[in-house]
């Protein structure tokens, strides 16, 4: 089975967007590849952040993980931060790395309109450190979102480098993208996301998701139930699309096009079946979060079979890159 890895930046709560387009794939792949999933701390610090916020986002992410249905029997659940050989792997990597190459990456540019106030060297190094993720595991599948396929070629670009100059080590990863690749939020124009308030959580109940989606945006040109709609362009269609049974949204389909169904009907149907699909996410969140010692149990155990594969790799970097030093003895 090939090895894949892919994590998430614990910088909030996981909303809807990162379940379908991310973690509900993830969840799937666990039979078909050898996989590791991390919860990247180190990369949630590149903006200012709040310590002891940091320390809960990261327990909340672990709980929902684990209530998403990443399964620790069949994957390794690992915390950056706790195998901190991405870090040393990173600064080696730094050093292969020309800084015009990290300057060119779209998120790079965004990010320094976005915190024009705190433009780190983190921040540019980013990528880097996404690739020393990668790589450490010498993992060949990566699912990611669109926007991270710049991140991807420039770990390959780096890979060929070492392995031109070192030899080789490490394979070059794919990115895999998934069915969903951009799930808009209630605004019906923007990406669902944390930072824009236009997302439902995961461990958001009926009442609080109905009290969203009732004011979220439909096909503006239908303001009357009388006028007929179009669910081509109307976001609460592309979200039933995602979540509902064929027959509901034929019958969405039908009604709006029809004028015989009010876009509070839909929109009823629609946080019916969000809530199906969310409600046993939310009760195992729940419960998980009640028990942080069965979680702190599992991610221990996956941090450390994730150090001893980085272990392993990085034996191997060592020797390649001349830090063996075989007169001190066994490294
Ligand atoms: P982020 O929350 O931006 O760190 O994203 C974590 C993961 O969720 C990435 O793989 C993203 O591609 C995915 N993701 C986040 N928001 C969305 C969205 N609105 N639509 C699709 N995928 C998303
Ligand atoms: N940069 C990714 C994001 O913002 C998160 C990430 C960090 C990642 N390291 C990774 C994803 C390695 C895949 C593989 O979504």
């Amino acid at each position: 089975m090939k090895r894949l890895f892919s994590g998430v930046k614990p910088t909030g709560d996981l909303h809807l967007g990162n379940y379908l387009g991310a973690i509900k794939q993830w969840v799937e792949m666990q039979d078909g590849y050898e996989a590791i999933y991390g919860i990247v701390d180190y990369h949630a610090m590149t903006a200012t952040y709040d310590p002891k916020e940091l320390e809960e986002y990261v327990f909340k992410c672990c709980c929902n993980y684990l209530a998403c249905g990443l399964d620790p029997e069949k994957s390794i659940l690992m915390i950056q931060s706790q195998v901190p050989l991405h870090t040393e792997l990173t600064w080696f990597l730094n050093c292969l790395t020309p800084v015009s190459w990290l300057e060119r990456v779209p998120t790079f540019k965004d990010k320094v309109q976005q915190q024009a106030d705190n433009i780190n060297l983190g921040l540019l190094d980013y990528p880097v450190l996404m690739a020393a993720d990668i790589i450490i595991y010498k993992a060949e599948v990566v699912p990611v979102g669109e926007d991270q396929l710049p991140h991807l070629e420039l770990a390959r670009e780096i890979i060929r480098r070492f392995t031109s100059q070192f030899g080789e080590v490490f394979p070059e990863p794919q990115a895999i993208m998934g069915k969903v690749r951009r799930i808009k939020g209630l605004d019906g124009s923007e990406k669902m996301g944390k930072s824009l308030n236009n997302c439902i959580y995961l461990y958001e109940t009926k009442e609080e998701i109905w009290a969203k989606i009732s004011k979220a945006v439909t096909d503006p040109a239908r303001i009357k139930k009388s006028d007929p709609g179009n669910p081509d362009i109307c976001n609460i269609f592309s979200l039933h699309k995602m979540l509902s049974t064929q027959e509901v949204q034929d019958k969405v389909v039908e009604g709006c096009r029809g004028a015989t169904i009010g876009c509070i009907e839909c929109k009823r149907w629609l946080t019916d079946a969000m809530d199906e699909e969310l409600s046993p996410i939310r009760e195992k969140y729940f419960y998980y979060m009640e028990r942080p010692e069965e979680v702190s149990e599992i991610f221990t155990d996956g941090n450390k079979k994730a150090a001893a594969l980085a272990e392993q790799t990085m034996q191997e970097v060592y020797g390649k890159i001349g830090l063996k030093y075989k007169f001190l003895g066994k490294r």
